[in-house]
């Protein structure tokens, strides 16, 4: 049985860009629809920028999902997740991939293009977009536990 991929909102930087068209065309062969929120060519760009794009495409209900693709996948996760409701992972191996969804409820794949190639970068978005958090009891507790320190961070809790 087929999953709906529904709406996947995809950014990244000139570092990202060489996965970009591969990934895209991943995305709509699968039946998803594409949310394309740059960067559109190889000139030079600041990777938070596009972070921020794709994180308010989620956030603003326009996508279900994410992938954000850099030079490594570090910068832009890091961008990423200082957005509340993203819960974004670098995940350069399949089970990762699809466990961080499963387990963690990661709606945010990020991918270094200096890291893997084309090929390897479409089996981890197969893998991501195949998947479905689970909700189990352990998960859910772990998970209400991340959003709580979201909250707490949102309402100025730390360093008090
Ligand atoms: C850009 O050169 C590079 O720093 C960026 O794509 C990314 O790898 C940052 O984490």
């Amino acid at each position: 049985m087929s999953i709906a991929l529904g709406r996947i909102a995809l950014g990244c930087d000139h570092g990202g860009y060489p996965l970009k068209a591969r990934i895209l065309k991943e995305i709509e062969g699968a039946g998803g629809i594409a949310v394309d929120c740059g960067t559109h060519d190889t000139c030079s760009v600041d990777y938070p920028d596009f972070a921020r794009k794709v994180g308010e495409a989620i956030i603003g209900g326009q996508a279900d999902r994410g992938i954000l693709l850099c030079g490594s996948g570090v910068g832009i996760s890091i961008a990423a997740n200082k957005m509340p409701g993203i819960r974004a992972g670098v995940c350069h191996d399949i089970y990762s991939a699809h466990q961080g969804v499963e387990h963690d409820d990661m709606n945010v794949l990020c991918l270094g293009s200096r890291i893997v190639g084309e090929e390897v970068a479409v089996e981890l978005v197969r893998a991501f977009l195949g998947a479905r958090y689970t909700g189990e009891e352990r998960h859910a507790r772990r998970l209400g536990k991340v959003l709580q320190i979201e909250a707490d961070a949102m309402a100025g809790v730390f360093g008090k």
